[in-house]
């Protein structure tokens, strides 16, 4: 018997880990909603959203799936645990804990063999990066990164797509566009050029903080240098990443089309774009081309749908990856 609790169900992450517990046939026999006070009583697929407080009943999860924001996961991930739940936590709270592993299915499975009830998926941007990036990694060992991402509005959550709708809506009907909530700028017929909130005293945004941080743990190598560069696009669904690496030792584009061709979770296109790899799981690599300023470089064109493979995908692979290791087949 596998009971699964969706925390965040009603979210943009959440509704798509729905989707994909239900089209991947994952074991379970149960799945319980959490949402907080302004969507709970609602219902999804029959099943009603319940309310995340102090009367919630916690016992006989195996599996939580949080997706509801840091301050949550960090009020609630140790009272699942402590209920007896394994937390996969798709939020920032717990990635630079250094006794949480930070998985991606595909990259790093063996840090799921220690874990202290808490597992954390990586942020969105970083996860599909790390799917293209680990066989080169592997082949030729990566010595600095130069990203520019293309980021979504769903990565911000429901919300922000709404916002953009909202704008776009306004102004093709030739009203003022409503004023920005969800960004410091408007979003529509925009490019806003940093991606993330700045903390005080920082010249880099919290999200290339995190592909900094979290490109070096799951990778397993502190010395890998890493400039990024976060810009938020009106897109709704799919990041999108220019990305110029610089190798160990030399490799041409032909060999890396080689790697990424048989690696697991990768799919090369010409040109990807991210309206195509929405509703997808893969992450979509293409452009893959040698840098000829450099002897050891390479620029690639990276995309994947943000709340699939850079959110729900990968933290239902982990749940499988943890149902699989219970019914007797180890993890990596
Ligand atoms: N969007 C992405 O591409 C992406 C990718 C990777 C990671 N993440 C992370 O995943 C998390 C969710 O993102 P999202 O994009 O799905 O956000 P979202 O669309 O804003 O959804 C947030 C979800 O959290 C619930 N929630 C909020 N406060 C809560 C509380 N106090 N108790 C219980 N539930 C609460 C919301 O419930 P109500 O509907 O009731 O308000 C909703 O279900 C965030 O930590 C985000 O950083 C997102």
């Amino acid at each position: 018997m596998t009971r699964v609790a969706v925390v965040g169900a009603t979210g943009a992450v959440g509704r798509v880990m729905l989707e994909l517990l239900r089209e991947r046939s994952f074991p379970a026999d149960d799945i319980v909603l959490f949402a907080s006070p302004r969507t709970a009583g609602t219902e999804i697929d029959g099943r009603v959203v319940q309310l995340l407080d102090d009367t919630a009943d916690l016992s006989g999860i195996d599996i939580a799936l949080f997706s509801a924001g840091a301050g949550t996961s960090r009020q609630w991930a140790s009272k699942f645990v402590d209920a007896g739940a394994v937390v996969i936590d798709n939020s920032s709270a717990f990635r630079r804990d250094p006794s949480i592993p930070l998985v991606v299915s595909e990259v790093n499975p063996h840090a799921l063999r220690h874990h202290p009830g808490i597992i954390a998926n990586p942020n969105c941007s970083t996860m599909q990066l790390m799917v293209a990036l680990a066989p080169i990694h592997r082949a030729v060992g990566i010595e600095r990164l130069i990203v520019s991402t293309y980021q979504s509005v769903s990565g911000t959550g429901k919300a922000a797509v709404d916002e953009l709708d909202a704008q776009a809506h306004a102004n093709l009907h030739g009203m003022d566009m409503p004023a920005p909530e969800a960004y410091p700028d408007h979003i529509a017929f925009n490019v806003i050029g940093a991606a993330g909130n700045f903390a005080e005293g920082d010249d880099h945004t919290d999200e290339e903080r995190k592909m900094m941080f979290e490109t070096r743990k799951i990778l397993e190598d502190e010395s890998i240098g890493v400039a990024v560069t976060c810009v938020r696009v009106p897109v709704r669904v799919g990041h999108s990443e220019a990305v110029n690496i610089q190798t160990r030792e030399p490799i041409t584009a032909d060999r890396v089309r080689e790697l990424l061709g048989d690696a697991p979770g990768v799919a090369l296109e010409h040109v990807p774009s991210p309206l195509r790899s929405a509703g997808r799981d893969e992450v979509f690599v293409g452009r893959i081309r040698n840098d000829d300023s450099h002897p050891r470089a390479l620029s690639m064109w990276v995309v994947s749908d943000n709340l699939r493979k850079g959110a729900a995908t990968n933290a239902v692979q982990i749940a499988e990856l943890l149902v699989a290791d219970r019914a007797g087949s180890p993890v990596a």
